[in-house]
């Protein structure tokens, strides 16, 4: 009853051919369709690949710390990652450091690097911890291990076979279908043959062994010992080729930069997520389609992603259970009913292990942003210009390491949002494409911009500055289209790593996960719900102020006080206070890290995928603005027609929503 429907239907067809000769569920256009990476072929094999308490990891390898030590990584007092000797004394991201010094006295800590106000690099400040208003986090260097990383990945995979996705900092997917397939058919020639009748359609002779060895992994348990007696399928040998791949990219990166991380391998991004989490450290679990139902019965849906929210909890009531094994006697039209066609849909897949989502190799980034939120607020030009400068090194920075020098792809504009109370103003201008890009170039028109804006009048105290560069698209040109600061999808995540947004001073305390997790708010929303997402929205960059309706309507601006303190690193830029963490149990195996936009819902699994996320807000808010100040635009005050700039100001007093449809392509996005 309850076993995913593609497999269901092979069974159906099974045991056909010749009587007493027993066939595979596959078919040999199963086997091509491998080989393509078939998004839906039933016998394709996904990794997923997770660091290690990967922030902590970077400053063992970097300090030369032994193994053994706890170690946890720090931000201001909080700590933000936790190595797995530390976490054996109790000690997890919800503990401030004093709390985890009396956990374990012995425990190094670590503050993670900062710029300093006013300063041209970032480096590793003994007293950041103190000096919170003057410096501002850099996680460089973890992103400079990531590219690292996933270097090493990608040396490891055949170039021509190869598809990886970076799916966050310390994290990527790799579709093994095609490299499997060229193994599979290295192995097995009988494959190569043509089909009975030329028929793609026949089944498969089952493959020629009986007992796979699947090494140290860890193998997720079968419901009963018969089914683990079964013959291997083809879906086993090709997921068992795919665990092997994966444990040489897993020793590749320990013997190249001393990393451990842990892998999931199943049939698809869903599944071999929750497997990488399973066990951890340095294990990789593999999830075999004969498993998936028993894995899966044992969780509680809310344990899923994006169900980890209001809409786990909307279910939860409405079936009255929380486990999987429960939901999944629920049929699709029951479930259509009750939460809407494509929600049905989705819950009916994803209880049942089914995802056909496709591992997206990155296309290149869009647009950088480098921002700050003031606590206290600045409140001269002066001050403003020092952060500017790190903002324009920041910035620059991640140009140099992505490249884009060298490709010519520059960004073409450059844009500066200075927030003042409730009330934001923003600049844009084209970046002069004759000349040097340098840190001062962008210093410089940065400071042009900022002159700007100080020259409408009251405009201190500042609580919140931030610069973008964009355009970087071919084609753009003159004035900032807003095509080059949107963020899609994919851009969104790949501009994480190098470019990944503003980092985000944690100002605000780090709340017991408990907390953080009851204010989850995740839903599924961004995949489908135009309809929820029309108001959910709310284009207002003064954000922390207004009042977001949820999927249910729920406000989440009464939660204000507890969404701002939520905080992981490196998430700070114009949506701060708009994340909510929903902390993760170091007790349970489960895997779901979830960071909810209050402004759509939207659920991310990592600071940067919520930043990038959060820029993509941004850009439609640019957007909006563009639009709202058209005769700005097409008619450049005197001062910032000097420059041929573009002006906006925008004031969002409390609960200001905007009746604005959003746009079409935004229910689409993919940020997950
Ligand atoms: N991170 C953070 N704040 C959060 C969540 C994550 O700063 N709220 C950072 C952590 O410092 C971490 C990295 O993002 O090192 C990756 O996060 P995650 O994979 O969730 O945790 P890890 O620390 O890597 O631990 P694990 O071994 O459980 O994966
Ligand atoms: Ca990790
Ligand atoms: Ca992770």
């Amino acid at each position: 009853m309850s076993s995913p429907p593609h497999m269901q239907s092979f069974r159906d067809l099974s045991p056909a051919g010749a009587p007493g000769m027993k066939r595979s569920r596959f078919t040999y256009r199963h086997i091509q369709q491998l080989a393509a990476s078939s998004t839906s072929c039933p016998l394709r094999v996904i990794a997923h690949l997770d660091l290690d308490c990967f922030y902590a990891q970077v400053e063992m390898v970097r300090l030369g710390i032994p193994d053994d030590k706890p170690v946890a990584v720090q931000q201001w007092q909080g700590l933000i990652a936790v190595n797995y000797p530390a976490r054996s004394f109790g000690i997890g991201r919800h503990c401030n450091v004093s709390e985890a010094k009396k956990l374990c006295p012995d425990l190094i800590h670590q503050h993670v690097a900062t710029w300093r106000e006013g300063d041209a690099k970032w480096d590793y400040h003994p007293d950041a911890a103190a000096n919170m208003a003057t410096h501002k986090v850099s996680l460089d260097p973890y992103r400079l291990e990531s590219r690292k990383i996933l270097a090493i990945i990608k040396e490891e995979l055949p170039p021509h076979l190869q598809k990886v996705e970076k799916a966050s900092i310390d994290e990527v997917f790799m579709d093994l279908s095609a490299q499997v397939h060229t193994i599979l058919l290295e192995r097995f020639p009988e494959l190569a043959n043509p089909p009975p009748y030329d028929d793609p359609t026949e089944m498969l002779p089952m493959p020629s062994i009986t007992a796979l060895d699947w090494q140290a992994d860890a193998l997720v348990d079968l419901p009963d010992e018969n089914a683990e007696l079964e013959d291997p399928d083809w879906d086993d040998v090709a997921i068992l080729i795919g665990s092997e791949i994966v444990r040489k990219v897993r020793i590749a990166i320990k013997d190249k930069l001393g990393y451990t991380c842990s892998a999931g391998v199943a049939c698809n991004k869903l599944l071999s997520k929750l497997g990488s989490a399973y066990r951890k450290p340095n294990q990789q679990t593999v999830l075999r389609n004969r498993s998936i139902q028993h894995f899966l019965s044992d969780f509680k849906f809310t344990k899923m992603r994006n169900l980890g929210g209001k809409l786990g909890e909307q279910i939860s009531q409405m079936f009255h259970t929380d486990t999987v094994k429960d939901l999944l006697s629920a049929s699709v039209e029951q479930l259509k009913s009750k939460l809407g066609d494509d929600t049905g849909v989705w819950v009916y897949n994803t209880v049942r292990g089914i995802d056909t989502s496709e591992v997206n190799p990155r296309v290149q980034i869009k647009s950088m942003l480098s921002a700050k939120s003031f606590r206290p607020s600045i409140t001269s030009f002066e001050q403003a210009v020092r952060w500017l400068r790190i903002f324009a090194a920041d910035i620059f920075s991640r140009l140099v390491e992505e490249g884009v020098l060298e490709n010519k792809r520059r960004p073409k504009t450059i844009n500066l949002h200075h927030r003042h109370g409730t009330q934001t103003r923003s600049r844009q201008g084209p970046i002069p494409q004759g000349r040097k890009l340098d840190e001062e170039s962008l210093l410089e028109l940065a400071r042009n911009l900022l002159s700007q804006i100080v020259s409408e009048g009251q405009v201190w105290p500042c609580s919140n500055l931030s610069l973008s560069v964009g355009g970087f698209e071919d084609g753009v040109t003159g004035n900032m289209g807003i095509g080059a600061f949107l963020l899609k999808g994919e851009e969104a995540q790949a501009s994480k790593t190098g470019s990944g947004t503003a980092t985000v001073d944690s100002e605000t305390e780090i709340r017991p996960a408990e907390k953080r997790r009851r204010l989850d708010n995740g839903g599924i929303e961004r995949f489908f719900a135009k309809r929820e997402l029309s108001h959910g929205a709310n284009p207002g960059l003064g954000s922390d102020d207004t009042a977001i309706s949820g999927q249910s309507g729920q406000r989440l601006g009464t939660l204000k006080e507890e969404v701002m303190s939520g905080e992981p690193a490196g998430s700070e830029g114009v949506g701060k206070g708009d994340e909510v963490y929903n902390g993760k149990s170091e007790s349970e195996p489960g895997p779901i890290i979830t960071l909810t936009c209050s402004r759509c819902n939207a659920s991310l699994d990592s600071p940067e995928e919520l930043q990038s996320h959060q820029d993509w807000h941004f850009a439609k808010e640019l957007q909006e603005q563009e639009r709202v100040s058209q005769t700005f635009v097409n008619q450049p005050s005197a001062s910032s027609s000097r420059a041929g700039n573009q002006k906006s100001t925008s004031t969002m007093p409390k609960r200001q929503g905007r009746p604005k449809k959003v746009e079409r392509g935004q229910s689409k996005l993919k940020f997950g």
